[in-house]
């Protein structure tokens, strides 16, 4: 047990706190079981609002239901849709958009986030960010399409305007297969 160093979606959502604020706009661009998409919900409250998206109708019936079970229902707006796709459904800035990548624990281990349009989904979020907005991507890289996904993030980040964005990268390095962190912060000004 450690006090800041936990498993790697605790270390997100520690950082996630830190950013939003109750009304504030979030985006879960991968909702899959919804624990994600419930803690943002608890973050903004009942006066801010949450996109979530997901290709698996399974994915977005079960985050429907964890919401519905803890009263979030109103807040979260969910879409069976791809996120390189989340333009077309998000049109306000946002404070924070979140990605968990890889496969639904539980689910079809086949269906996985791809290199091509999680970054695409990306440019496209960091677009939406307002100034001061935070974006985090959880990565994984120990399945088939995994390794290709970080080369192509990673390649991305370093196009990014330094002045505009800092992006950086929570690696551990005595946690074997132990996914890792990424987050992107939007510059004030
Ligand atoms: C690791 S899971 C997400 C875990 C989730 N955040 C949670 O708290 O339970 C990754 C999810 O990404 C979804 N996914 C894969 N490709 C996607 C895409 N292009 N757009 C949106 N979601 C996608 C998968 O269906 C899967 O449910």
């Amino acid at each position: 047990m450690f006090k800041k160093i936990k498993p790697t979606v605790l270390i997100a959502h520690d950082l996630l706190a830190s950013y939003v604020q109750p009304g504030a706009v979030a985006v879960d661009a991968t909702v899959g079981n919804g624990h994600d998409t419930l803690f943002l919900a608890q973050l903004v409250g009942q006066a801010g609002r949450v996109y979530g998206f997901d290709i698996q109708e399974e994915a977005v019936k079960k985050t429907a239901e964890l919401l519905a079970q803890n009263g979030f229902t109103d807040t979260v707006r969910l879409f069976q849709a791809g996120h390189e796709n989340l333009l077309d459904y998000v049109t306000e800035p946002v404070d924070a958009i979140v990605f968990n990548l890889g496969y639904l624990p539980g689910g079809d281990r086949n269906i996985v986030t791809g290199a091509d349009s999680t970054t695409k989904a990306v440019r496209d979020g960091l677009a939406l960010l307002k100034p001061g907005g935070i974006a985090s991507l959880i990565v994984y890289t120990g399945h088939p399409g995994g390794p290709e996904e970080k080369e192509a993030l990673e390649a991305f980040m370093q196009t990014l305007n330094k002045n505009e964005f800092c992006a950086a990268r929570l690696d551990f390095l005595n946690r074997k297969n132990a996914p890792y962190l990424i987050i992107i912060e939007k510059s004030l000004v």
